[in-house]
């Protein structure tokens, strides 16, 4: 069978390549009927074979004719993504979007994508296994959806280590406070691991969605790895990348891309991603740039050339796309699928229904905000669960589920007990939306002052470092 396969031609659910099987099939019959040409009746066999590997692909399972696919059949590592089966939620790399003011609905998310719930047992085993207290990412169940951690898990008991990847898209010189999300917990699971990090910055991505020079876009990818430097990781233990310098520099990482390349059709991408025929072709190669750091042979100063250890991929669930396709090519090319961890996202201040976004200053905290700014966007554009007036809001109480400044809290106050005083308080009426808001904004200012403090003491020399190939303190 060719490598390249598939040609569900155009087909983005199931249901419509399963219609397409159907009339495949009967189209066959009447072929075979009228008694037509040997090579008419292969050519349109083949088709149907074709077809039938697409479905299987799609949905995990054999295409029966009369059996249609139910609505969340989709292979466990390569659902649909674009558009996807829900209307209401738009959740892909370049949008998040609901009408519910709660958030998205990630409970439909996670059969959506075919990924597990992070349920209480895994949080109790990563504790077991790491003998650390959970992250109150975890505990808060703000990293709520993964993709084979028990076996992540099992091997490290046995002894088998494990490295983790992730990555940051540079499109500006500033971050914002959703970007941290991921890196904050990243760095909590390296140091209770104890395990090698890569983080992939990809520039060339950037340049080919926006309107950026690739110049820029580099220059974007250094200050961005000094925010993430400044979130506390070990250079001994990590290795910062752009892809414009490293695609050049690393053989074995441009031979992964390479192969990626080969299994994935143009049909699957367009699937996947919401690919057009009017995309630059830059675009519908990208993904295999983004998948090939999922594979430890791309590292080979890190990990001496070997390709058996498996990767732990932290991001938020918009980037899952990405990965269920690194995940259907990998064992056809040899590697461990890779394992996520997915967290939700970090709302706009306006309000659950779209994640922070770099793109919209006024949708955002940026970590470059002074004190005052962050005072005025939390106090000008935090949505609030509260009511109109205070004496509603004495005798009705407030709700904290739509309100973006409990929210926030949520993500960055350590405190369980502090936390739930707080919601109580909020939906009694005991706690007013401003004093609400001024509990958020004392929270913000020192955590945005701290991380700008280490920042500014991250020289370019350290940077070199981080951004340098070389052998990390690990022994593979
Ligand atoms: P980018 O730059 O859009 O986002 C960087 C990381 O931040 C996460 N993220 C968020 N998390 C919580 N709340 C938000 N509002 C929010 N916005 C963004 C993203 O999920 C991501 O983890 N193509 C990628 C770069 C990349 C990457 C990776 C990311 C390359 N390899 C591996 C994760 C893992 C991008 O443009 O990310």
């Amino acid at each position: 069978m060719a490598e390249c396969q598939g040609d569900g031609e155009g087909a983005k659910s199931p249901m419509e390549l399963y219609e397409k099987l159907t009339a495949q099939g009967e189209q066959v019959r009447a072929l075979k009927t009228a008694k037509a040409t040997k090579a008419d009746v292969d050519a349109a066999v083949q088709l149907l074979i074709q077809l039938k590997t697409d479905y299987k692909q799609m949905t995990g399972q054999d295409y029966k004719a009369g059996c249609p696919p139910s609505e969340n059949s989709v292979a466990p590592d390569n659902g649909p993504a674009a558009g996807g089966a829900d209307d209401e939620d738009t959740v892909d790399p370049w949008n998040v979007s609901t009408n519910n003011a709660k958030g998205v609905d990630y409970d439909k998310l996670i059969l959506r994508f075919g990924s597990s719930k992070v349920d209480k047992e895994l949080v109790d085993r990563i504790e077991k296994v790491s003998g650390q207290k959970p992250h109150r990412f975890l505990r808060r169940g703000i990293f709520f959806s993964h993709r084979d951690m028990h076996q992540v898990l099992d091997a490290y008991e046995k002894q088998k280590s494990f490295y983790l990847y992730t990555g940051r898209g540079p499109s500006s010189e500033a971050m914002h406070v959703g970007h941290l999300i991921p890196f904050i917990f990243t760095k909590w699971l390296q140091d209770v691991f104890d395990i090698p990090l890569v983080v992939q910055l990809t520039d060339d991505e950037k340049y080919l969605w926006k309107d950026l020079s690739l110049e820029d876009c580099h220059r974007f990818a250094v200050e961005n790895a000094k925010d993430i430097i400044a979130c506390g990781f070990d250079v001994n233990k990590t290795f910062i990348f752009s892809d414009l310098d490293y695609m050049g520099a690393s053989p074995e990482f441009y031979r992964n891309v390479v192969k990626v390349q080969k299994h994935v059709t143009f049909n699957q991408v367009k699937g996947i991603f919401g690919f057009t025929d009017s995309d630059c072709i830059g675009k519908i190669s990208f993904p295999a740039i983004q998948a090939a750091p999922s594979f430890s042979s791309s590292f080979p100063q890190i990990f001496k050339g070997r390709k058996d250890i498996q990767c732990l991929i932290p991001c938020a669930i918009d980037q899952d796309p990405y990965f269920r396709m690194t995940r259907d090519v990998a064992p056809r090319i040899g590697y461990p699928k890779p394992a996520l961890l997915h967290s939700t996202f970090f709302p706009a201040l306006q309000g659950a229904q779209t994640k922070m976004s770099a793109s919209d200053a006024n949708t955002s905290i940026f970590l470059t905000d002074t004190p005052k700014q962050i005072k005025n966007k939390v106090n000008k554009h935090a949505f609030s669960g509260g009511k109109d007036t205070v004496e509603e809001h004495r005798k009705y109480g407030g709700n904290p589920d739509v309100d973006v400044a409990f929210m926030y809290l949520t993500f960055f106050l350590e405190d369980d007990e502090q936390l739930e005083k707080i919601r109580q308080d909020y939906a009694s009426g005991a706690l007013l939306t401003g004093e609400l808001k001024k509990l958020l904004i004392e929270t913000l200012q020192p955590m945005i002052e701290q991380h700008q403090q280490r920042r500014k003491q991250v020289t370019e020399e350290e940077v070199k470092l981080f951004m340098t190939p070389r052998p990390l303190n690990f022994n593979f």
